[in-house]
């Protein structure tokens, strides 16, 4: 297949970048990455030396290109906007709401505190990427991403409408459903021939796909399965599936691999956030695989993604083959640990190493 990219990565900074930065060079060409550090990457000058750090964590010849984005705030500006585009290097703006997710107290209180920023962004044809859950304390948590559509996203993007978004991780049918419509009507209204002009796609990782909520809670309590938004029900799972491997141009790969050490995720208030770097691609083709639709997995991790950002598909090309192997139980993680997801389980593909057209 060609070789894939990650539409939604974390790969922190300083010594936690420097062990997982290669796990993602090793499977993807290029990678969105996602501006919640702390403090978080809210300029251009941020962004440029950001990346300037993962190109100097890289593995040595290895052509990993990140794509950066920066961390929407109440005081981003117009011209900050501007200046991202600009600059080439920064390819989406991300909005966090402020308490929604692990470094998210710097992110918008409310939308109307961020017009400026968006009307730039439409302007400057600049995407938004959304962690796409409200924060009002009185919606269950696994309620959180379908209301967030009704009470955000759509009345944003009819005051936006020619805002390109990225509704990241999608965990639930209502945000499935929701892509879908939104896309089969731009690729119905595409001219004969043209490739339709989508103002909104949705990342999906490897956990929503493989695996429903009972994750969390199957044997005691079990804080690897811990991500935001949090698993959903089996039915939402099904969903996912379905969009994933629908080959509507909405929908592409976006792993959110997320690492946190171990022991702060075995912990009382354990970090959210599943680490999947390391297999990422092996655990899209054991879904797609499931679902009786492999030969959909080239084009959600290697084709839809650049098609919306606007960027070339990549030139070269990868190979999974099929055989059996263990997740490691735990990797090191600077001076500590961490546990991938799925760790301990075997899968039956795995990328072959080196392999470049
Ligand atoms: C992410 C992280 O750890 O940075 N965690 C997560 O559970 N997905 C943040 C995010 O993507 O919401
Ligand atoms: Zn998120
Ligand atoms: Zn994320």
């Amino acid at each position: 297949m060609v070789r894939p990219d990650d539409w939604h990565l974390h790969v922190r900074d300083g010594e936690a970048l420097q062990a997982v930065i290669g796990a993602t060079a090793a499977q993807f060409a290029r990678a969105i990455i996602m501006p919640n550090l702390k403090p978080p990457v809210t300029t251009t000058a941020q962004a440029q030396a950001y990346r300037a750090r993962i190109l100097a964590a890289l593995p040595a010849g290895s052509d990993f290109q990140p794509l950066m984005t920066l961390y929407l705030t109440d005081a981003t500006s117009a011209a900050q906007i501007r200046e991202a585009k600009a600059s080439g290097i920064v390819h989406g703006v991300k909005l966090y709401p402020a308490g929604a997710t692990t470094n998210s107290d710097a992110g918008v209180s409310s939308i109307d505190k961020v017009t400026a920023a968006l009307e730039a962004m439409q302007a400057v044809d600049l995407p938004l990427l959304v962690h796409g859950e409200v924060v009002d304390a009185a919606v269950d948590t696994f309620d959180r991403e379908a209301v967030f559509i009704d009470r955000v996203l759509m009345p944003l993007r009819a005051r936006f409408p020619a805002l390109r978004v990225v509704f990241e991780h999608i965990t639930t049918r209502q945000a499935a459903q929701y892509v879908t419509a939104v896309c089969r009507e731009q690729v119905a209204a595409a001219p004969a021939g043209q490739p339709p002009a989508l103002t909104l796609a949705a990342t999906i990782t490897p956990q929503h796909l493989l695996y429903n909520r009972n994750a969390i809670f199957s044997g005691g309590l079990r804080p690897h399965w811990y991500c935001l938004p949090i698993l959903k029900r089996e039915e939402h799972r099904l969903a996912l599936l379905e969009a994933a491997t629908s080959g509507l141009p909405a929908f592409f790969l976006g792993t959110d691999s997320a690492p946190h050490a171990a022991h702060l995720k075995e912990h009382a208030a354990g970090c959210a956030g599943c680490y999947s770097a390391p297999h990422a691609l092996e655990l899209y083709a054991a879904a797609f695989e499931g679902a009786g639709a492999l030969a959909r997995l080239e084009a959600f991790a290697g084709f839809h993604g650049p098609d919306f950002y606007r960027l070339p598909r990549n030139a070269g090309k990868v190979r999974l083959r099929r055989t059996s192997w263990t997740i490691p139980e735990s990797l090191p993680f600077g001076g500590n640990q961490i546990v991938p997801l799925a760790s301990g389980e075997v899968l039956a593909w795995q990328l072959a190493p080196g392999l470049e057209a």
